[in-house]
């Protein structure tokens, strides 16, 4: 069971719990990749990305990559645990984004938060929110991003990890892909791997992802 609220930043022990091995951890040694990635989908379809909002930062590498991949002009980092935070001003520096030390749910409810952003980043985030949280997150996510780059472990996979690496990520919630698509799909529409499209910004007629066959 969450020992800890993600909302209110972890501890040093989720660090040394969860990032005592970082060489084969997603989004630290191939954040260039996912950067690469994401600037290779949006240029198949002549998108442009200008701004980019990173929701839970962590230690900034795949932020940090996105930021130097596709150098918007406004940016915007969140992050609620302390030492996270104070980590990744060092990697993210050169790029300036505006960062603020707080949790998702606390952002989406500040009403002076009106700039809206071409794309959100929110990797490996949504399982440390509780259940009021993300049913209040993501419809404000879909009113304030574009596009969002998403990736939350679903039940299969945190079992997966436990089975191959006996990995428990004690401070996660635990949720099937049937609940995650639940939550998300009145919100967002699913346009590739890993990327999702707002429906508050497009629908099948208006949307710049031009397969029709891959939306879901
Ligand atoms: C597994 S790390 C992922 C970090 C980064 N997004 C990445 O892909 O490398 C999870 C991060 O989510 C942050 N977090 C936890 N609960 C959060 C919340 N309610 N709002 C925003 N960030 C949260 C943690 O502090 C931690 O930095």
């Amino acid at each position: 069971m969450k020992q800890e609220k993600g909302a209110e930043g972890f501890s040093e022990n989720y660090w040394l719990e969860n990032y005592a091995d970082v060489d084969d951890m997603d989004g630290m040694y191939n954040a260039r990749d996912h950067a690469h990635y994401l600037k290779a989908v949006f240029a198949l379809d002549q998108i442009a990305i200008r701004s980019i909002a990173d929701f839970g930062f962590g230690p900034g590498h795949l932020f940090s990559a996105a930021l130097d991949t596709f150098k918007p002009y406004r940016s915007l980092g969140l992050e609620p645990s302390a030492s996270a935070f104070i980590k990744a001003q060092t990697v993210l520096k050169r790029y300036q984004p505006q960062l603020l030390q707080t949790d998702l749910a606390s952002w989406c409810r500040d009403s002076s938060q009106h700039k809206r952003f071409d794309l959100g980043i929110c990797t490996s985030v949504l399982q440390y929110l509780n259940d009021q949280e993300l049913a209040a997150v993501i419809p404000t996510l879909a009113l304030r991003v574009k596009y969002l780059y998403l990736t939350v472990p679903t039940a299969a996979e945190q079992q997966r990890f436990v089975e191959e690496y006996q990995f428990v990520d004690q401070y996660a919630y635990s949720r099937t892909r049937q609940q995650y698509r639940e939550l998300l799909s009145p919100h967002f529409t699913v346009v590739s791997s890993r990327l999702l499209e707002s429906k508050q910004f497009y629908n099948d007629q208006t949307s710049d992802f031009t397969e029709d066959l891959f939306r879901f």
